[in-house]
């Protein structure tokens, strides 16, 4: 893998993870992953800031080495999460010296996470500087990004702020910069949308210090380094704000087709009506996909088969989910086909009582629609169209 020069003296050194395709044992990586780590050279100290993934710490020895690094002074931990610490352990064993820089509840973290002694730590607060001889760090804490403990790193002299999982993206990329905005906005969005959502506000207050501290560069740990930071932060500045958008997000699991044929009525009578529509088959999704089209939508409308009594697991797996993700949606809607009852409808909410999103009046059908119930889903179409109507979305 390869060294790349951001300015003079600062180097990133970290991973293209191109081919890992699922992250937390969850997440679905279409694009790869990278862990970036960034070496600084002062005049008399060095810093690295995050590490990599321990599967690829031979990695960023390799990078080590071709840089002809003898010394390493401190290596400042943002974000005790393994992605980016866990190679610590392995630097600390390479350079005995070092100290992890870090807040006093990352310290916490990695001593946990990685039994490292607490002599090696020197323990930062916000505001706190490190000189290295003409390049100056300060830190600043930037808590539930996503973990409690996250924080940035700022190199003064240059304006790069690091932010770690802050602005990243899950994009394996040749690129150093940020230079294809489409490609990099889908694989942020996705990224904030799986990892960042559930902490929108915490994110917000996050953002007004970022505009504050204006800096000339964004350098997360996954993903691309921002030239034009503005394009990131405008861009969580839309997701994590109270604003949605005229969507519905229609997301279903059908064992014999009749829930099908109620979300198929569904989706052609909200198209009719000039909504934009996102439409998941859960068997087949893309949960990342799905996830991502949460991030603006004002309504979802889940539907299941009554199945063992309840809700189909399948389609439990994506609603707890949703539940977890804590996206802003104003509007739920359930649907389902039952044989005999069942308590899908109470599962269903149950799942989703964290979010703070009104439920229209569930709609179930028993056994195959009928005409007239399919009559029935254009006026549960058109309710949810007045009800986007008197958010001033259409
Ligand atoms: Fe990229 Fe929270 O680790």
């Amino acid at each position: 893998m390869a060294v790349r020069k951001i300015v003079e003296g600062v180097y990133e050194i970290g991973v293209q993870h191109w081919d890992r395709r699922l992250f937390d044992e969850l997440i679905p990586l279409p694009e790869g992953t990278s862990y970036n780590s960034y070496i600084v050279f002062g005049e008399e100290k060095t810093a690295i800031i995050d590490s990599v993934d321990p599967e690829k710490t031979h990695i960023l020895l390799e990078n080590l080495k071709e840089l002809n690094v003898k010394k390493v002074d401190y290596i400042v931990s943002n974000h005790a999460e393994q992605d980016h610490s866990g190679s610590i352990p392995k630097l600390l064993d390479l350079f005995p010296n070092a100290k992890v820089v870090t807040n006093q509840k990352a310290k916490g973290f990695l001593m946990d996470l990685l039994h490292i002694e607490e002599d090696k730590f020197m323990v930062i607060k916000e505001g706190d500087k490190i000189e290295l001889g003409g390049k100056t760090l300060t830190f600043y804490m930037t808590p539930w990004v996503h973990w409690p403990e996250t924080m940035s790193t700022y190199l003064v002299e240059d304006g790069i702020l690091f932010t770690c999982d802050f602005f990243g993206a899950h994009l394996a990329t040749s690129n150093l910069f940020s230079s294809d905005d489409e490609v990099v906005y889908e694989a942020a969005k996705r990224y904030y949308a799986e990892i960042m959502m559930p902490f929108r506000v915490a994110i917000r207050r996050n953002l007004k210090k970022v505009r504050e501290i204006n800096p000339k560069m964004i350098a997360p740990s996954h993903g691309p380094v921002y030239k034009n930071p503005d394009f990131i932060i405008s861009a969580y500045e839309n997701w994590t704000s109270d604003d949605v958008k005229n969507e519905v997000v229609i997301a279903y699991v059908s064992m014999h087709g009749s829930t099908e044929m109620m979300v198929e009525k569904l989706y052609n009578s909200l198209v009719n009506l000039g909504m934009e529509v996102k439409y998941y088959n859960l068997i087949k999704a893309d949960v990342g996909q799905y996830a991502m089209s949460l991030v603006e939508a004002a309504t979802l409308v889940g539907a299941s088969p009554t199945v063992l009594g309840g809700i189909h697991p399948q389609a439990a797996f994506v609603v707890s989910l949703t539940g977890a993700l804590r996206p802003k949606l104003r509007y739920i809607g359930i649907m389902g086909s039952y044989g005999w009852g069942g308590r899908m409808v109470d599962q269903a909410k149950e799942l989703l009582k964290g979010l703070n999103a009104e439920f229209l009046e569930p709609f179930l059908i028993k056994g195959m629609p009928k005409e007239e119930d399919l009559k029935k889903i254009d006026e549960y179409a058109k309710l949810i169209y007045e009800k986007h109507k008197e958010l001033g979305l259409v």
